[in-house]
């Protein structure tokens, strides 16, 4: 569950990126958040994953309270979300395999389980066979769904991703978000805020609309128009 309240953001050098937001996303939803570029998109993704820290308001989020949240708690909150990014590269000289056993690794997984989980993951995403590739020897799609294995490794309650199909063709981009899909039907909440109207439009999910930092619109099984 994430639940913000009169949130604004306001940037070190003056730029209100989100002013006033109110929202809720229960546990298990499918959200997109969509809007034009420098409408909040990010920002709002960061202060979920508390990259960023509200300037004013409230924000919780898996019943942790992003404002008052002590330090040594950001762990434990971290490792119940998983991230996912365009950019968010995989570690060039560790193999699929290797990419999706650190994160386990670093959540202090028994190496018992590792070696059971890390195919089923990568079964998961369709690439059980490429688990001895390097990310250069992979497609920009297969290396998107090596990360999103590696993010959902720790069966994180929240799933959030930023641009995920940002560098795929239309055809790989519904693979990646009908893998998404069957990630949220297993019970995880999932938010991508993106601009592929494409993807948003397949799913006919919750799609949330910015612009200028507001919330416009806030659809059930809404399009991108
Ligand atoms: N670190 C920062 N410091 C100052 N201003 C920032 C920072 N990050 C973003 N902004 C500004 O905040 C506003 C919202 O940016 P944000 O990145 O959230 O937009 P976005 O909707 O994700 O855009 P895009 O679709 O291009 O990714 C923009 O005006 C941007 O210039
Ligand atoms: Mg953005």
């Amino acid at each position: 569950m994430i639940i913000l309240k009169n949130v604004t953001k306001v940037y070190k050098n003056g730029t209100e990126a989100l002013k006033k937001i109110n929202m809720a996303i229960p546990k298990g939803e499918f959200a997109f958040i969509i809007g034009p570029s420098g409408s909040g998109k990010s920002t709002l993704v960061k202060l979920i994953m508390r990259e960023e820290i509200a300037t004013y308001g409230e924000i919780y989020v898996n019943g942790f309270d992003m404002q008052g949240i002590d330090r040594y708690q950001i762990p434990t909150f971290r490792r119940s979300i998983g991230v996912v990014f365009q950019d968010f590269k995989l570690l060039p000289n560790k193999t699929a395999y290797d990419n999706v056993e650190f994160a386990l690794q670093i959540t202090g997984t028994h190496k018992r389980d590792i070696s059971k989980m890390v195919p089923q993951l990568l079964d998961v995403v369709g690439l059980k066979h490429k688990d001895k590739a390097y990310p250069d020897e992979l497609s920009g799609g297969e290396q998107q769904r090596v990360a999103l294995a590696r993010a959902i490794a720790n069966n994180p309650d929240l799933l959030i991703c930023d641009e995920p199909t940002g560098n795929l063709d239309p055809k790989t981009s519904i693979g990646i978000i009908e893998l998404l899909g069957r990630i949220n039907k297993m019970g995880t909440t999932i938010i991508v805020a993106t601009h592929d109207s494409n993807i948003v439009n397949f799913m006919q999910k919750r799609v949330i609309v910015l612009k200028d930092g507001r919330i416009i619109n806030d659809k059930m099984r809404g399009q991108y128009i």
